[in-house]
């Protein structure tokens, strides 16, 4: 199953294409350069996925923009996680229709995870006929191909495909940071928890060659960056369909051992597949960060097993002790449902304990969404959105607790922080390795760089520093 790469012809097809493109859009844009506006939704994935768009649009002789009114080609990556994400895209569409109206030229192309659900394509191909463009995930590779189908035909195009299990290396890619970047080393997930529509969009597993991933790796520290995130939705099954023998270990040593200043962080870890290997690696690697995000979901066995997630609540437990006690000072975010179908308050107050026993540095909170097409969206679903609300306040002030104890645990200490942005006159945000950012005075040229940052103050989550 390795070998699934972009034949190099498929690639020098995509290649023509982008070159006709090229004077194709320039005319339409009225004789000068178009701009490309790109709107990612969803998770790093689909931000990933977007950075490639952006290099096929650049080799098609645009530039990027970020104000919509100003683009010649507007483009929405979608996410389909939860029925608020898609609502966005639907809204942010409909208001697409003026810009049309204004600028008949306009081509606006609509992809990513939402595209490839049946429903929804079909609702956005009726509902929005100023749209020139849908395809699916899959079909990323195909961009110059499919927009230049439609640019010559005027006919609108609808392209999602099946999935493959391929992999499209070699394709253009233009990372929107200079120092901090992802790097993915998997798409797709086999694990099919039953609230969950990604692997339905996103197709099965399968990971890039560790040589690949390493070269990549390789050249992003070569080229400056400083915190490099390797990326799948289950990081720790990597590997698996290898015709090479490695594991998710092996390669994240492999990462922290070019030689450079970097930090490598990866996400996201599933629960089942956390090995004593992970965090013996972790461990044993100083520019590995000491962040671990290791979504739980839910604090409950019966809610869990119903969830398909396959670990119990004290193998999630067990890890978790077994990292805290090899790695000095390690954060630990997760992942949380609140209101799985037929969840009990008492199933919820497990989650709660489980919060507190484990002592999160945060947390990312969804009430559950049901999914067209995934199992959980026919279970039984008793208890109100009202009462679900009001459950997740109830966690979000346990966990407000938890996070301000942790950070106020942090001053007085002294900490190496990376600086990523201005936040204001005079102010910059940096951030751990454990992943907490830390507001320090300084100027604007310390961007991507490395400092040493002593803790003043800890107000709620939010920590200042010097740096010293
Ligand atoms: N692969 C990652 C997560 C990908 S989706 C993992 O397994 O951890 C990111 C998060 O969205 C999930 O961890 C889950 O907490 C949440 N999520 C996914 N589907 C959801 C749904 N139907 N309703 C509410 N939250 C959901
Ligand atoms: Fe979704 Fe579960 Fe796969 Fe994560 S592991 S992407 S939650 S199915
Ligand atoms: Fe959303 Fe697709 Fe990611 S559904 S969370 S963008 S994989």
């Amino acid at each position: 199953m390795n070998d699934l790469k972009l034949k190099e012809n498929d690639l020098k097809k995509q290649q023509e294409w982008t070159s006709l493109l090229q004077d194709i859009l320039y005319l339409r844009a009225g004789n000068k350069q178009p701009k490309a506006y790109v709107r990612t939704y969803g998770c790093q994935q689909n931000v990933a996925d977007s950075e490639m768009l952006k290099g096929m649009l650049i080799e098609m002789g645009c530039a990027l923009t970020d104000d919509n009114n100003d683009a010649d080609i507007i483009i929405f990556n979608t996410c389909a996680v939860r029925e608020h994400a898609e609502d966005r895209v639907f809204g942010n569409v409909g208001a697409l229709k003026a810009l049309k109206k204004k600028k008949p030229s306009l081509f606006i192309a609509l992809c990513g995870c939402m595209m490839e659900q049946e429903h929804i394509a079909d609702k956005i191909y009726k509902s929005f006929p100023y749209v020139s463009l849908v395809f699916g995930t899959h079909m990323l590779h195909r961009f110059p191909e499919m927009v230049f189908q439609a640019v010559t035909t005027g006919k609108r195009v609808v392209e999602r495909g099946l999935d493959e299990g391929k992999i499209y290396e070699g394709i253009p890619q233009h990372r929107d940071g200079s120092f901090k970047g992802w790097l993915s080393i998997m798409y797709g997930c086999d694990n099919f928890c039953t609230y969950c529509i990604v692997p339905h969009v996103r197709g099965r597993e399968r990971s890039r060659h560790s040589s690949t991933v390493l070269a990549e790796a390789n050249e992003m520290v070569k080229s400056g960056f400083k915190d490099i995130t390797l990326l799948g939705q289950n990081v720790n099954s990597y590997g698996k369909w290898l015709d090479e023998k490695t594991d998710f270990p092996d390669l994240l040593r492999s990462v922290a051992e070019i030689d450079g200043d970097f930090w490598v962080r990866f996400m996201t870890s599933h629960p089942k597949d956390a090995s004593k290997k992970l965090i013996d690696v972790m461990a044993e690697n100083p520019k590995i960060c000491n962040h671990l995000h290791l979504p739980f979901q839910c604090g409950s066995n019966e809610i869990l097993s119903r969830m398909n997630r396959r670990y119990t609540r004290e193998k999630y437990l067990d890890i978790v002790e077994y990292a805290k006690n090899k790695i000095p000072d390690l954060s630990i975010t997760s992942d949380v449902i609140v209101g799985f179908p037929g969840e009990t308050y008492e199933d919820f107050k497990q989650t709660l304990s489980l919060i507190r026993e484990v002592g999160f540095t945060s947390l990312f909170t969804f009430i559950y969404s049901p999914r067209v097409g995934t199992p959980a969206a026919s279970f039984d679903d008793p208890v109100s959105h009202e009462e679900k609300a009001e459950w997740m306040s109830e966690l979000l002030k346990v966990q407000e607790e938890i996070a301000a104890k942790r950070c106020a645990g942090m001053v007085g200490k002294e900490y190496r922080v990376l600086v990523e942005e201005q936040a204001r006159e005079g102010i910059l945000n940096a951030r751990t390795q454990n992943n907490i950012v830390v507001e320090l005075h300084g100027s604007a040229d310390l961007i991507g760089t490395f400092q040493n940052a002593a803790i003043t103050e800890a107000r709620n989550w939010i920590l200042r520093g010097k740096i010293v």
